[in-house]
This record gives structure tokens, C-alpha cells and sequence, in this order.
């Protein structure tokens, strides 16, 4: 049998392709291995949404190929979506590499890689159609599993290279999601997390995100439903009531804003204003009592101004956001904005990432301390990383809670009060 190691970047769709990939070579008799030193395959399924996630994958490349040189039939290939992005350089910039599959050519791997000896291959065709609805994935296992409900995206900010590099939006048939579901439950897991780039956006004929929503809810078994990312324009008033309504929906939603400035909103083609984002939160905050709020910010994209910035850290104020991921604008060959001069240095960029981190690790702990004395309900993952014999789970809100061990198990779902907490931790005792 042949063995494949397989190294994962980016978001977790990413890693949901990798559970895929597995899961398809696994039954085209390729066994998994943790070991590159060992293995006959090795896979770098990459990721191209800013310059730096690039830049670790040629480093890591570079790394990998000495298991090449010390054992020749071994070929080493790039998937995802740096494949499809850099599909004309790659093959002269890295010349060790053997092959490069973008993110709708997997189902052809195996088959690409039956002959150890053959030529180097290329396969980045992007195909309206392909969700991989019928090929099963190996799964990591653990209490959450990852269902891509929808592959794509028909957005095109401004920023953005997801799709140049993963295609038009298409959803999984409903069928075939519901029976993703129901395998989950039988196999264990307790939480169904939807993705997609805009997962609200999907539909299958009649059954949009918020119906699908709701006959996940049905689903005996599951305990916990989550999904990521919705997109703030296609967050109807049927998914917020189905929010609202369906017991296993938990009260979480990551909402990116990007920007806090019209201006910049409009020159990333978001499709949104910040009153409207607003009024958003507001109708969530509305229907869903306690939602915990996330979300994605850019700094420095070009034409960002002091006070752009500024209504960036305004807005971030007024929303109170639970947690945030805050990122310097990387100029994407191939998107609209990669074309544009940059008119922010990098030593202001980074000046206003910190700026934005600093607010926000402030803003998080303080959410999270206003929870100290209240009871959550945690669903464990399994021993805590840095704290012998204690537990570490997920809230309902998505928040990280440890606890001491007590005899609970992975899977469990333990009501623990809050006594100490930091910006990205609640300190619990079960009780
Ligand atoms: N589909 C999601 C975003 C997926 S990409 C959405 O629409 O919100 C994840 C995050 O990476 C984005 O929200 C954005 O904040 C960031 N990002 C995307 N392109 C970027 C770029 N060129 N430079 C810096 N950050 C970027
Ligand atoms: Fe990128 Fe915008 Fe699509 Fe999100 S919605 S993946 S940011 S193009
Ligand atoms: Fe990166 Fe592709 Fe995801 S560009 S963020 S791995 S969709």
C-alpha cells in the first residue's frame, strides 16, 4: 500500500478538503501517514488569501524536498488554493515539485497519481459543478464535524482571490448534507459546524440555507449546530429566525465587517454600509438573546485614511465584538484591488493591526469577565493543553472553557460555572 502525509493551511474549509482528500485516496488504496519521512505522497494543500500563508508554503516546500532527494520515487504535489493561483508559476518557481491540483480537480488524483514514474501532472480546471456531494471524507474525529455545505464564491470584493481560486458558488445537494449529518451523529460526533464562503448563501432548488437550517435541527443525535462564514448581505430575516427558534442553533455567529468606513466598504465592493451592518446586529441581538459576535477587519487597504481607520475602531466599539481575527491588507495578483497602487506603508499597516489587536484583546476580555459567576454548558474536547488533569471544551457562545477533569470524557456536555477569565479563556469549575 501506498502512504500519503498530508500538510493542511488556510481556513477550515481547507481542512475539510483534506478530511476529503483522505477520505477518496483512503479508498483508492492510499494509507495516511504523520510521517513525511515515510511516506510515498506528500501533499502541501495550500492556502493564497495573503502573501504571507504563500510565502510558509514555498518555505515549507523547500523543506519537504529533501525526502525527495533521499528517496527519488516519492512525489510531492500542491493542492488547494495556491495551486489554482500560482497554477502558471509554480511548476518554474518550485521545479521539484511533481504535480499541483486546484480545488475541483481532486477527484482525478488518485488516478493522476497511479504511475510513481510518470511525467509531472497539472490539473487546476475549475468546474461549476463538482461538490464532492458522493465522496465520503476521513474525518479527524473528536466531537465537531466539519460538513462543506457550499464550494465557491460569486462575491469578487475587491480583495479577495477566493474566487479566482475556488470558482463559481455552487451548493451541495440538501440530500446529500442531511445524510452527512445523520453519519455524523451515528459515528459520535455531537456538533455539526456548515462551511462555505458564504454559507448563507446556499440553496438546493427550494431548500435555502434557513430550511436547511431547520432540518438540521431535526436531527436526533446532534447537539450543537454552528456555521461559518455567512456573508452579512445574505443573512435573511428567515435565517435569523431560524436562529432564533431552532434549540440546537447555538447563539455564535462570525459576521465579517472588513472595514468600519462607508468609503472603504464601497471600495471593497462588500455590498453593505455600516448603517446597514448595524441594523444587522441589532435584529440579531434582537432575535437571539446573548449572541456572541465575531468577525474579520482589514487594515490598510488601499485609500484607508486616518479616519477611515478611526470609524473602524468606532464601529468595533459600537458592535462590542466577542472575538476578532484582524488582518493587514496583502495586495492579491488577480483581484481588482491587487491592481490599485497602495497608498498605506507597511510601517503604518502594522502600526494600525496592532492598534486594532490591542482594542479588541481589551474589548474580549472584558466580555468575558462580565461571565464570571455564570453557569455554561461546555462540551468537552478532550485534556487541556497546558494545565495537567484538566479538560478543555467549547461554550455554546464558541467560547474556549477549561475545567478540572473530574472523570469527564470527550463528548460529554457539562455545566461548569465561570470563575476566572482572560481574553480568550474562561476559567471553569464543572459542576
Ligand atoms: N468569505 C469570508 C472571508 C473569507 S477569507 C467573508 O466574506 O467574510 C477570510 C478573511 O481573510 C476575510 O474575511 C478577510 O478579512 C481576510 N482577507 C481576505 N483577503 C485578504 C487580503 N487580500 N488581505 C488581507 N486580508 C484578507
Ligand atoms: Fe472573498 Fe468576499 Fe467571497 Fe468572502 S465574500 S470569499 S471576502 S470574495
Ligand atoms: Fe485560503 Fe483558500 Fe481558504 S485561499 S482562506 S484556503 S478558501
Amino acid at each position: 500500500m501506498r502512504t500519503v502525509y498530508i500538510e493542511t493551511y488556510g481556513c477550515q474549509m481547507n481542512l475539510a478538503d483534506t478530511e476529503l482528500l483522505l477520505g477518496h485516496l483512503g479508498r483508492s488504496g492510499f494509507r495516511r501517514t504523520n510521517d513525511p519521512a515515510v511516506a510515498d505522497v506528500i501533499l502541501v494543500n495550500t492556502c493564497a488569501i495573503r502573501e504571507h500563508a504563500e510565502e510558509r508554503v514555498v518555505g515549507r516546500l523547500g523543506d519537504l524536498v529533501r525526502h525527495k532527494t533521499r528517496r527519488p520515487h516519492v512525489q510531492l504535489g500542491v493542492t488547494g488554493c495556491m495551486a489554482q493561483h500560482l497554477r502558471d508559476t509554480v511548476m518554474t518557481t518550485l521545479p521539484f515539485v511533481d504535480f499541483i491540483v486546484g480545488p475541483d480537480a481532486y477527484r482525478r488524483l488518485p488516478e493522476l497519481l497511479g504511475d510513481p514514474t510518470g511525467d509531472p501532472f497539472v490539473d487546476v480546471r475549475l468546474d461549476r459543478t463538482e461538490t464532492y456531494a458522493d465522496i465520503a471524507p476521513e474525518r479527524e474525529g473528536g466531537v465537531r464535524g466539519w460538513v462543506t455545505i457550499m464550494r465557491g464564491c460569486d462575491k469578487f470584493c475587491t480583495f479577495c482571490i477566493v474566487p479566482y481560486v475556488r470558482g463559481r458558488e455552487r451548493s451541495v445537494p440538501a440530500d446529500a448534507v442531511i445524510a452527512q449529518v445523520r453519519q455524523l451523529a451515528a459515528d459520535g460526533y455531537r456538533e455539526v459546524v456548515y462551511l462555505g464562503q458564504t454559507v448563507n448563501a446556499y440553496r438546493d432548488g427550494d431548500v435555502d440555507f434557513a430550511e436547511l437550517l431547520r432540518r438540521t435541527d431535526a436531527i436526533d443525535g446532534i447537539e450543537r449546530i454552528r456555521f461559518t462564514s455567512p456573508h452579512p448581505s445574505d443573512m435573511t430575516e428567515r435565517v435569523i429566525e431560524a436562529m432564533a427558534t431552532c434549540p440546537k442553533i447555538c447563539p455564535q455567529l462570525h459576521l465579517p465587517v472588513q472595514s468600519g468606513s462607508d468609503r472603504v466598504l464601497a471600495r471593497m465592493e462588500r455590498g453593505y454600509s455600516v448603517a446597514t451592518y448595524l441594523d444587522l446586529v441589532d435584529r440579531l441581538r434582537g432575535a437571539v438573546r446573548g449572541i456572541a459576535l465575531t468577525t474579520d477587519v482589514i487594515v490598510g487597504f488601499p485609500g484607508e485614511e486616518e479616519a477611515d481607520f478611526v470609524a473602524t475602531c468606532d464601529l468595533m466599539r459600537a458592535v462590542g465584538y466577542d472575538a476578532a481575527f484582524m488582518f493587514k491588507y496583502s495586495a492579491r495578483i488577480g483581484t481588482k484591488a491587487g491592481k490599485w497602487p497602495e497608498t498605506v506603508p507597511d510601517e503604518e499597516k502594522h502600526a494600525r493591526l496592532q492598534a486594532v489587536i490591542a482594542l479588541q484583546e481589551a474589548q474580549s476580555a472584558a466580555r468575558n469577565r462580565t461571565l464570571i459567576g455564570s453557569t455554561v454548558e461546555v462540551l468537552v474536547e478532550g485534556p487541556a493543553r497546558r494545565r495537567d488533569g484538566w479538560m478543555v471544551g467549547k461554550t455554546r457562545h464558541f467560547k474556549t472553557a477549561v475545567f478540572p477533569s473530574d472523570g469527564r470524557r470527550l463528548g460529554d456536555l457539562v455545566q461548569a460555572r465561570v470563575t476566572d477569565a482572560t481574553a480568550h479563556t474562561l476559567v471553569s469549575a464543572a459542576l
